[in-house]
């Protein structure tokens, strides 16, 4: 079977034919035709994650067809790419909690490995490529949204980084709700691809002044704040949260804050949340959320297999605006 493979740090995306994969009791095989691209599967690429082992197939994200598995054969699925998340509601077991495409070979290829209780059907309003562009981010951006900053219809919203694949999710289901949602990107173009999906407004973060300007724009502070990116606009967050407001955090792309400013944690009584990913509960309600909104993933630009090098160029220069989506004939 073809497989994209990264052999080693920093080394450019190959193709290899690999002997056909094998499956074992309660697992399934799955015809992938599209998989979807995560901030992760770059972060592998450059060395930067915990746990790294070479060669990997990467790949969180995918939809296909079932061909061996009991109970499944020939339904159309996507895969829940959070395994063995564990009993708990609150958080993921710490150690047994692993996320598909590393340390498995992920859906990069023809044919993925994965247990039967991550199978999903596909909702029936997606193509496959829609469909791949779902999973990890989006149930990311649904615990983020509703299981942590529990989101309430009328509240403000602000989500930062717009053309992030979680961040987009964020902005649909807020929409969806009936939030007033605004952003940030570091691109102009993004912000009005954006306000054509429902955002109120947004502004640069690389204006000196973006807070100031977002308080201007939004007419005061925010009640949710969902962002990806940490680093030294944290401290500007917690001063865009209106009292009492939820900012909830699931990356760091931006790196760790320099320095956060306490008072403003205490004195406006801020509940800061970390999240990640989603228990099975919050996959199967991202789901349904999605069915019953009719919702469909921004997809950027669906790259055919053999483009798989150029589809991780384009994430890793934050070109896109949604998924990065590869095909696989
Ligand atoms: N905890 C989890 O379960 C989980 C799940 C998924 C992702 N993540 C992490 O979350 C981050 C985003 O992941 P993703 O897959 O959505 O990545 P992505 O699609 O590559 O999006 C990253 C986005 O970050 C934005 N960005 C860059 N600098 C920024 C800044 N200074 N302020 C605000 N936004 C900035 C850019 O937005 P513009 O293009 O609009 O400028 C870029 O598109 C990554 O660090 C990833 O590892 C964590």
């Amino acid at each position: 079977m073809k497989t994209l493979v990264i052999t080693e740090k920093n080394a450019p995306l190959v193709v290899q034919e690999r002997e056909a994969l094998r499956i074992s009791e309660g697992e399934a095989l799955v015809r992938v035709h599209a998989a979807a691209l995560n901030h992760r599967d770059v972060w592998i690429r450059k060395g930067q994650y915990a746990g790294l082992k070479y060669p990997i197939v990467p790949g969180s994200d995918g939809a296909g067809v079932v061909v061996e598995g009991a109970g499944w054969i020939g339904k159309e699925v996507i895969i829940n790419p959070a395994f063995n998340w564990g009993n708990s509601l609150t958080h993921q077991h710490p150690k047994d909690f692993h996320i598909l495409g590393l340390p498995e070979d992920g859906t990069f290829a023809e044919y993925v490995k994965v247990p039967l209780s991550s199978l999903v059907p596909k909702p029936s309003h997606l193509s496959f490529e829609e469909a791949a562009a779902l999973p990890l981010a989006g149930v990311t951006a649904y615990r983020a949204v509703f299981t942590r900053a529990q989101l309430r219809v009328g509240e403000k919203v602000l989500v930062t980084g717009i053309g992030g694949g979680v961040a987009l999710f964020a902005l649909q289901y807020a929409v969806a709700t009936g939030a007033k949602v605004f952003v940030t990107s570091g691109s102009p173009e993004k912000i009005d691809k954006a306000v054509k999906l429902g955002a109120s407004g947004g502004v640069s973060y690389k204006d000196a002044d973006w807070g100031t300007a977002l308080l201007e724009l939004a007419g005061g502070p925010f009640d949710v704040i969902i962002d990806g990116a940490a680093g030294d606009g944290m401290d500007e967050l917690l001063n865009l949260a209106t009292p009492g407001g939820r900012l909830a955090f699931y990356g760091a792309t931006r790196g760790n804050p320099s320095h956060l400013t306490a008072r403003r944690i205490f004195w406006k009584q801020l509940t800061i949340l970390g999240s990640t990913m989603g228990s099975p509960e919050d996959f199967r309600a991202m789901v349904t959320f999605v069915e019953s909104h009719a919702l469909r993933p921004v997809v950027d630009q669906v790259f055919l297999f053999e483009e798989g090098e150029a589809a991780f160029r384009r994430m890793d220069d934050a070109r896109q605006f949604g998924k990065i989506v590869v095909k696989i004939l």
